[in-house]
């Protein structure tokens, strides 16, 4: 666990991010030392008295480091200060954001996540995705207000340094909530589910449950969905009847032997991705190769999922039965 009365935490970026992290902590009893740019820069800030107003490479001297500098400096910044990160543990807030028909976007290329990104430029740093989804004018205000209710979501690959990352996350007055590893953070980026808002701990865990559907149904194909789905499961296709097949599975038994009877015909899911991502779950597209007398088809399937508990409650999968009916 970090020590508060000797272990210090390095802010950089002096914007009104790091000057609320830097209140949050220093509040909590941390040391806190925040980089500014330059001297006028350190002019601007203001932050209790406790908190030393440095340059960015005396911030970037401590075993816990936040990066909140504007993204499009991200970069440089970073490469110059590498040398002086490795082996700490790297706190990255930063937003590369971009506009797409009136809707924010990551503007990282697709596919990729900040976390990510970050990692690639600093492998020997401990990287830790947070923060990035809750604004500035809410930071400082909801963190002491109704304490154990909001939430931050934080994603990492050091699964090891979990608790520790979670003391300090603590300390700011929000609730910790893992999402994942840094290649599953996408919804704590700009377009992700969770960004840019205030959840509280309960419905973040279950977005990001849902943010998991996709890698819960890959197990669709290797025959065993039993880990992902909730005892009281129900599994609904409308069009079932019309190519003979029951059209509801109620109970994880029951879905599970069915699922496990239509795998084994040879029926194979891919490419499958989440759209309307809500708390309670999600609207799913995936590619299904289904064999029919002709050979394989191809054909896109559509599901309504709705979660319990974080896990599988009720799925409702739409196909093209002219398509298979061949
Ligand atoms: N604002 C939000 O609600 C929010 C929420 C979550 C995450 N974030 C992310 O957190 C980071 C910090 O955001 P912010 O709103 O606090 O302020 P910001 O304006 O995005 O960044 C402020 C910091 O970046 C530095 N900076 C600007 N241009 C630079 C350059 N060319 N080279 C080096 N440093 C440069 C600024 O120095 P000077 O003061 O000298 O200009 C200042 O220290 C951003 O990446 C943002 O995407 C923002």
């Amino acid at each position: 666990m970090p020590d508060k009365s000797s272990e210090a935490i390095g802010i950089i970026g002096s914007g009104p991010i790091g000057q609320g992290l830097a209140t949050l902590w220093a509040q909590a009893g941390y040391m806190v030392q925040l980089g500014a740019r330059s001297p006028e820069s350190a002019r601007r800030v203001s932050v209790p008295p406790s908190v030393r107003v440095v340059s960015f490479e005396e911030a970037a001297r401590h075993k816990v480091v936040v990066l909140a500098v504007k993204h499009s400096a991200a970069q440089d910044v970073v490469d110059r200060l590498a040398p002086l990160l490795k082996r700490a543990m790297v706190f990255d807030v930063m937003n590369a954001a971009g506009m797409r028909e009136g809707q924010i976007v990551s503007a990282l290329p697709e596919g990729r996540t900040e976390g990510q990104w970050m990692a690639e430029m600093l492998p020997d740093s401990v990287v830790v995705r947070a923060f990035s989804h809750i604004q500035e004018e809410l930071l400082v205000s909801r963190a002491g207000k109704n304490l154990g209710v909001w939430a931050v979501g934080y994603a990492t690959d050091a699964l090891e340094e979990r608790p520790r990352i979670e003391s300090l996350l603590e300390a700011t007055g929000y609730v910790p909530v893992f999402v994942g590893t840094l290649a599953e953070s996408s919804l704590l980026d700009p377009g992700g589910s969770v960004f840019p808002h205030l959840f509280t701990a309960g419905d973040l865990q279950h977005l990001a449950a849902v943010h998991r559907l996709p890698r819960m149904l890959e197990r669709f194909n290797a025959g065993d969905m039993s880990e992902v789905l909730h005892d009281k499961v129900q599994w609904s296709f409308p069009y079932g009847p019309t190519l003979g097949v029951q059209e509801t599975f109620i109970g994880k038994e029951a879905v599970v032997d069915h699922l496990r009877r239509v795998r084994d015909s040879g029926v194979r899911i891919s490419d499958i991705r989440t759209e309307l991502e809500t708390p309670h779950g999600a609207v799913v597209h995936a590619e299904g190769v289904f064999p029919t007398a002709q050979g394989p088809i191809a054909s896109e399937i559509v599901s309504v999922v709705t979660m319990k508990g974080g896990l599988i409650g009720e799925v409702r999968e739409y196909w093209d039965t002219a398509a298979i009916k061949g």
